[in-house]
């Protein structure tokens, strides 16, 4: 199909744009309300796509919470996370209950860091990023917590 073609020259143009250090990730409606409850919705594009299928079908003893999802919902999330996921190898982490929270990429970014009182985990990441909830890792919305 000539538009999936297009694609790839389309995020070529992107990243070489003035967008590309923005760290604004979209996020569809129904992965922001079924996704979004316990913790911020994380940005899709900082998992690979093996990774958001293990994660889609363990939610049911997922962190210690059940979020199971119905059949229909289940599927078109799902089926986002596929198209938004990561193809890059320092996105990609294993394990049973994948964490972005341990690719090599989430290391090297943020190394050093003290957590903010009150904080328990580095995946509560709108304790820095302070508009995490938009999608929005943007360095204008960062609380520094640097060493
Ligand atoms: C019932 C609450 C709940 C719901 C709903 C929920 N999660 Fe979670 N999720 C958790 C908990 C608890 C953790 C562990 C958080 C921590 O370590 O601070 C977690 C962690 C994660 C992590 C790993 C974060 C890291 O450390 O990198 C991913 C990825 C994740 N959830 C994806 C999802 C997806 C996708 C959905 C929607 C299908 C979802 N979650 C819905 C409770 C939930
Ligand atoms: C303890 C505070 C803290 C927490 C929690 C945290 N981050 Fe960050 N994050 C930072 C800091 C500080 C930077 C900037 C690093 C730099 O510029 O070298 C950063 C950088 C980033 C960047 C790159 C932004 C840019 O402009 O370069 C992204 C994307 C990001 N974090 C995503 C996340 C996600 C997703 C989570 C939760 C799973 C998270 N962060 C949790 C502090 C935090």
């Amino acid at each position: 199909m000539k538009t999936t073609r297009l694609l790839p020259l389309a995020a070529l143009l992107l990243a070489g744009s003035a967008f590309a250090g923005d760290h604004r990730y979209t996020l569809s409606p129904a992965y922001v309300a079924e996704c979004g409850s316990c913790h911020v919705a994380y940005p899709p594009a900082l998992l690979t796509a093996p990774a958001w299928a293990t994660t889609m079908q363990g939610l049911g003893k997922h962190f210690g919470s059940d979020a199971s999802l119905d059949a229909k919902t289940h599927r078109e999330i799902s089926d986002w996370l596929q198209t938004q996921a990561s193809t890059r190898d320092k996105h990609a982490v294993s394990g049973k209950t994948p964490r972005l929270t341990e690719s090599t990429w989430f290391h090297k970014e943020h190394l050093n860091l003290s957590l903010p009182e009150k904080t328990t985990s580095i995946a509560q990441c709108n304790a820095c990023h302070t508009r995490a909830e938009q999608g929005d890792f943007g360095e204008g919305s960062l609380k520094s917590n640097r060493r």
